[in-house]
């Protein structure tokens, strides 16, 4: 028997490794995804899990394709859930339960294991995929199955087996971080009425803090990937690294919020998207430019089917498809430069220009022009409004 677990080094998938081998009488396969979420995290890793009881530890480097098959394409859609969250936990899921079903095949393994407890999204992200991908293989949710609750339990567990550990007792929050995002729950943002203190943060800079001078970028967009930045050519992953490197110390990119969980509870998380902010933003406009009106409402309509498809873990889906598909024939006039201004905390666009774009200083402009007679407007607004004039004057004649 052999199970792939996805591991981070934290505290709940180390007492995993352990956890496994006694109660499932298995080899541990220990599999981590390089999402960007930073050295600190990787550093030591396959020590750590051999020290833990695993027989072998991958770790998969996904930042590129992470960036450019999943974070792209989304942005395409324009998806942002319950009109706030940049869905940068959701995105992450997918590309590493799809690496980790890969290196389950790698290694010949009958199970997938996750450390998500059964109250999250992440749970259903992580099974989803594995259901569309893997559905021959077991899944082992030891969160699901454990008496386990608290820290204290899993450092016992881990002391009574004699395997050392970094992790502490105390660990105020729940953290999630990739090359999107960071995200924050648990500890004193359970009480939504609670602010956030300082220690929350870790990506950004306070905006009160931030510097007196705004910062500005240019993005260049090319059929609705971002291939420059400040003019200069970087691959996905990097472009994005460079959009955090000069947003975070602004303060862009913070929110805090109470979002419902597809598993029925209301939650309530801080997040930090720096980049992304500016990045969807950047795209946003630049559609502006380009999508007329009915185009960017149907754009719209398909933005707000997938913040849904994407955080519910529907991405290996018909839907899913289908509607990155719709997005992609759009995206395919995202072409041009934008340029944002980033000042204590906003991210404001304040230039931009497409070889597609629509805008039309002779037609929209207060002044004179020779391009758009005046007069057409009327039996426009007259046939426009047809149906409000028979009913009104159907109603007239009844009165009478
Ligand atoms: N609530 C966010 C989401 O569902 C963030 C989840 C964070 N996950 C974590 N394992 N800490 O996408
Ligand atoms: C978890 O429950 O494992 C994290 C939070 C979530 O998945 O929503």
């Amino acid at each position: 028997k052999k199970v792939v677990l996805a591991y981070s080094g934290g505290l709940d998938t180390s007492a995993i490794i352990p956890w496994l081998r006694e109660n499932y009488n298995c080899e541990v396969v220990a599999f981590a995804a390089d999402v960007g979420q930073g050295d600190e995290e990787l550093e030591g890793l396959e020590e750590k899990a051999l020290a833990s009881g695993a027989s072998e530890c991958y770790i998969v480097d996904l930042k590129e394709e992470f960036v450019s098959d999943y974070i792209f394409p989304t942005i395409t859609t324009g998806a942002v859930y319950e009109g706030e969250y940049l869905l940068g936990t959701s995105m992450a899921r997918p590309v590493i339960a799809k690496a980790q079903v890969e290196i389950a095949r790698k290694v010949g393994a009958d199970a997938l294991c996750h450390g998500c407890t059964g109250k999250g999204n992440d749970q259903v992200r992580f099974e989803s995929t594995f259901a569309a991908l893997a559905p021959d293989l077991t899944v082992i949710a030891p969160w699901r199955e454990w008496d386990m609750v608290s820290r204290e339990d899993l450092l016992d567990y881990l002391a009574e087996r004699n395997i050392k550990t970094s992790a502490s007792a105390t660990k105020i929050y729940s953290r999630d971080a990739n090359a999107w995002h960071i995200s924050h729950e648990g500890g004193e943002l359970e009480d939504p009425w609670c602010e956030p203190t300082q220690q929350v943060w870790t990506l950004t800079t306070d905006p009160m803090q931030a510097p007196d001078e705004p910062g500005s970028i240019t993005l260049s967009f090319d059929q609705g990937r971002l291939t420059h930045v400040n003019g200069e050519a970087l691959s996905p992953y990097q472009a994005l690294m460079q959009l955090n490197a000069i947003a975070a110390p602004h303060g862009v990119g913070r929110i805090d919020i109470v979002e419902n969980r597809l598993v029925g509870m209301k939650s309530r998380g801080c997040y930090e998207t720096p980049g992304g902010t500016v990045l969807l933003k950047a795209y946003k406009a630049l559609e502006t430019m380009v999508l007329d009106k009915a185009a960017l409402k149907y754009r719209e309509q398909i933005g707000l089917e997938f913040s849904h498809v994407m955080y519910d873990g529907r991405w290996f889906t018909a839907l899913n498809d289908a509607l990155l598909a719709g997005a992609a024939s759009f995206a395919k006039l995202v072409t041009g430069d934008i340029v944002v201004k980033l000042y204590k905390g906003q991210a404001i666009v304040t230039q931009r220009r497409s070889p597609n774009s629509l805008y039309s200083e002779d037609f929209a402009t207060f002044g004179a022009d020779d391009v758009y007679d005046q007069s057409h407007a009327e039996g426009f607004i007259r046939l426009f409004s047809l149906s409000s004039r028979i009913k009104a004057l159907k109603q007239q004649a009844s009165k009478d």
